[in-house]
């Protein structure tokens, strides 16, 4: 069984495509959070046992959207105790417009890391954004601090752009080797 969990809220489905990619490079498991803010049977366990969490929301008005925060606020309990003490987080997020305040769902993904007493793995990967750059090239959007995509407003989740899902699968694969190295 994997120890790498993608816990995530999807609207729409562009995030969930967005999550799968994560979870294919990763070799995770995904965890998808309900519309109404709630993990499927034995999620929280399966939180507990992982070695890496990594949390995805898509940007709602400028952050995470109030189900993943439902989640996140329900994660006081293990909070309480300092049970995911150690291990490593990792974000991602996705919306409509390039910038579309996406970098405050990132912050808030660490800041939540960082009370759970986790260690934060970013992107690790440089930006594409020479003269030459197109808009399928990995990390286009320029994220260091996770996993960005950007889903046009009017595009179904089946219309995202290649580059940001490879994008995604490679930081998967980065949580992954990053994992490796800390096993014990
Ligand atoms: C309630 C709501 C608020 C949104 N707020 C933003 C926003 O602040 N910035 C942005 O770029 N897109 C925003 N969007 C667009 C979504 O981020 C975009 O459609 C995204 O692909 C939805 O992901 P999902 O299919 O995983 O829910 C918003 C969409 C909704 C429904």
């Amino acid at each position: 069984m994997t120890d790498i969990v993608v816990v995530y809220h999807s609207g729409y489905g562009h995030t969930q495509r967005m999550a799968q990619a994560v979870a294919q490079g990763a070799g995770a498991l995904t965890l998808a959070i309900d519309g109404e803010g709630q993990l499927p049977a034995q999620g929280w366990e399966q939180l507990a046992a992982a070695r890496a969490i990594v949390f995805g929301s898509p940007t709602y008005m400028g952050g995470p959207s109030w189900q993943f925060k439902r989640f996140a606020d329900a994660s006081s309990r293990p909070w309480f105790v300092q049970a995911w003490r150690d291990k490593l987080f990792a974000g991602f997020t996705n919306s409509a417009s390039v910038n579309g305040n996406k970098q405050t769902t990132l912050d808030y993904l660490f800041q939540l890391a960082m009370q759970h007493g986790g260690i934060w793995v970013g992107s690790g990967m440089l930006p594409s954004n020479a003269s030459a750059a197109r808009r399928d090239d990995l990390n286009w959007i320029g994220a260091f601090s996770g996993a960005m995509a950007q889903s046009p407003a009017d595009a179904s989740a089946a219309d995202m752009h290649p580059g940001d899902l490879e994008t995604a699968r490679q930081f998967g694969e980065r949580i992954a080797q990053t994992a490796g190295r800390l096993k014990s």
